[in-house]
């Protein structure tokens, strides 16, 4: 057992983008989703709900242009409003990866979200970025610098041990 954690990191948190997508604010699943953030640990930095316009979904998307599926893909994130937000974490791309689950509801697994509520191939709930990199390029895709707040929460330090003596394992 290690000792509370007094000082705090200097090191920025890690950011991912994380849509709801319109099926899940349709299917109303937004509270539950983002209960599951909270439940985790992980500090919400960004929230908002807004429309996904072509030009928005194309610049989001723009790496699968070529792919069978785009079209219908663009179609689906401009059906309806999103729930748009940026979590901080430590790890927070891969947990939050982990926490969705595979790709197609029938093939991911059970204790996902994506495998809690979905069965669909394209119809996903949930959309999150792959690594850090994708992050920081998404995340200027999606929030103005001052749409996203810093703060502390209280337990912090616990949550996240973030001292710099933590060490990394
Ligand atoms: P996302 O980017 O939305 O977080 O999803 P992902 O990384 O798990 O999957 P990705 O390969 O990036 O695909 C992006 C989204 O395209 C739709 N899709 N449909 N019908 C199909 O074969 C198919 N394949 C992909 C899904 O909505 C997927 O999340
Ligand atoms: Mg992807």
């Amino acid at each position: 057992m290690t000792s509370k954690p007094s000082r705090p990191s200097s090191r920025p948190l890690e950011r991912t983008l994380i849509l709801v997508k319109p099926d899940g604010v349709a299917r109303r699943l937004v509270g539950a989703i983002l209960e599951r953030f909270e439940q985790r640990g992980l500090k919400i930095a960004a929230l908002k709900m807004m429309n996904v316009d072509a030009g928005l979904a194309e610049r989001h998307y723009g790496v699968h242009k070529d792919r069978p599926f785009y079209a219908g893909l663009i179609r689906f994130i401009t059906a309806g409003p999103v729930v748009a937000m940026v979590l901080e974490g430590p790890r927070v791309v891969e947990v939050t990866r982990k926490m969705m689950g595979a790709t197609f509801g029938w093939k991911a697994e059970a204790g996902t979200i994506r495998g809690d509520h979905g069965i669909s191939n394209s119809f996903n709930l949930i959309h999150g970025s792959d690594s850090p990199e994708s992050a920081a390029k998404e995340i200027a895709l999606f929030f103005q610098p001052d749409e996203i707040l810093s703060y502390e929460l209280p337990g912090e330090a616990w949550v996240f041990d973030r001292a710099e003596d933590a060490g990394e394992k």
